[in-house]
């Protein structure tokens, strides 16, 4: 039977490359057939409309139908796989808590709309910003669906710190395993690299802490705007990809003997307050995911995990209402 996939604001730039390689069968294989519904604000139905005839122009081999909509409810109907990408941007002049009221509202509406129409099975992936917070919004407003069906993204800045540390270390990224990004995706998250492995091998002790503290840490933080100054937009391709890497990993399964970063719901795990939507390491097996435990945690880090989950607390105050 085919899986029902929604990509909400899919005629941005971010909904526009991932729209495409969902439909060629980069999620989920090419022997998989998928229902594609997407989702934007009325006034951007007609480029939306412009998007499906190009997707149907492609006439891939994968996707049985494609709707579009301007109606949550219509969107989310029996969505498996729910990617909440449209978010309003910041605009001039706009505190960061206004742009949290103004996303609170999209996915709050949005949360009912999941908790009203989708499968009881959806998975979930926020990516729009504050992503964390919008994923905490929209999991408050359906209570009828598994709470760890919510998660953001946090995949693009653990691709960014693979990145990073290859191009260091003189190797390639897929020869690195176990790095870990804690907390928010803002420019708190921390970059964890004490379990860093490359080709299977601790490499941690051989990194210098200097380079990790003043350059890499900073690096992968504000990684964000330093694409924005570079290209005038914020990050797109990258960002559908890390989108196709989270959601195909929770469904497929991470690498082994390997672990992703994911924000989810927090347990208490490493002492993060409960009910936050914090990032950690996780391994998905069978369709869900775990928390990888018991890993040390030096000073240095628990000083940052803390600094990044203040925020996150924060931001929840700010939308308390909403929840
Ligand atoms: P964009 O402005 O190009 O596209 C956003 C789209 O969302 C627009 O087409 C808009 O019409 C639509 N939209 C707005 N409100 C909507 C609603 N209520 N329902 C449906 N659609 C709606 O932006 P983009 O570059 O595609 O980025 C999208 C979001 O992703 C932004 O919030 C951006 O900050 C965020 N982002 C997150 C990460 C991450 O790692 N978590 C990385 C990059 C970008
Ligand atoms: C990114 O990490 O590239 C984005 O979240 C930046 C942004 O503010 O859209």
């Amino acid at each position: 039977m085919s899986k029902t996939v929604t990509i909400t604001g899919a005629a941005g730039q971010i909904g526009y490359q991932l729209a495409f390689r969902i439909a060629s069968g980069q999620l989920l294989g090419a022997n998989e057939k998928i229902n594609l519904n997407l989702l934007e604000i009325t006034p951007a139905l007609d480029a939306l409309k412009g998007v499906a005839m190009e997707l149907e122009d492609c006439a891939f081999e994968t996707v049985s139908n494609i709707h579009i909509s301007d109606d949550p409810n219509k969107a989310f109907k029996n969505t498996d796989y729910g990617f909440l990408v449209g978010a309003k941007p910041r605009g001039p002049g706009m505190e960061r808590s206004d742009l949290l009221q103004e996303n609170a509202k999209i996915f709050s509406a949005q949360g009912k709309a999941i908790n009203e129409t989708s499968s009881r099975d959806i998975k979930v992936l926020v990516v729009g910003n504050p992503a964390n917070t919008n994923a905490l919004i929209a999991m408050s407003n359906a209570p009828d669906i598994d709470k760890s069906a919510f998660t953001a993204m946090m995949r693009l800045d653990h691709n960014r710190a693979l990145a990073q540390l290859a191009s260091k270390l003189d190797c390639h990224s897929s020869e690195l395993s176990n790095m870990t990004i804690w907390g928010n995706h803002s420019t708190t998250q921390y970059p964890d690299v004490n379990n860093l492995k490359l080709l299977g091998e601790s490499i941690s002790s051989r990194l210098d802490q200097t380079w990790i503290k003043d350059d890499f840490i900073p690096r992968v933080q504000n990684r964000g705007a330093e694409i924005i100054k570079a290209r005038g937009l914020s990050s797109a391709a990258s960002a559908a990809s890390a989108a196709i890497d989270h959601m195909r990993d929770w469904v497929l399964g991470t690498k082994v003997d390997d672990w992703a970063s994911m924000a989810i719901p927090s347990d208490g795990s490493y002492g993060i307050t409960e009910g936050i939507i914090y990032s950690f390491p996780v391994i998905c097996q069978n369709g869900t995911y775990s928390i990888v435990q018991n890993l040390e945690i030096d000073p240095f880090s628990k000083e940052c995990m803390q600094i990044t989950e203040k925020e996150l607390l924060d931001e929840k105050t700010a939308i308390e209402h909403l929840l």
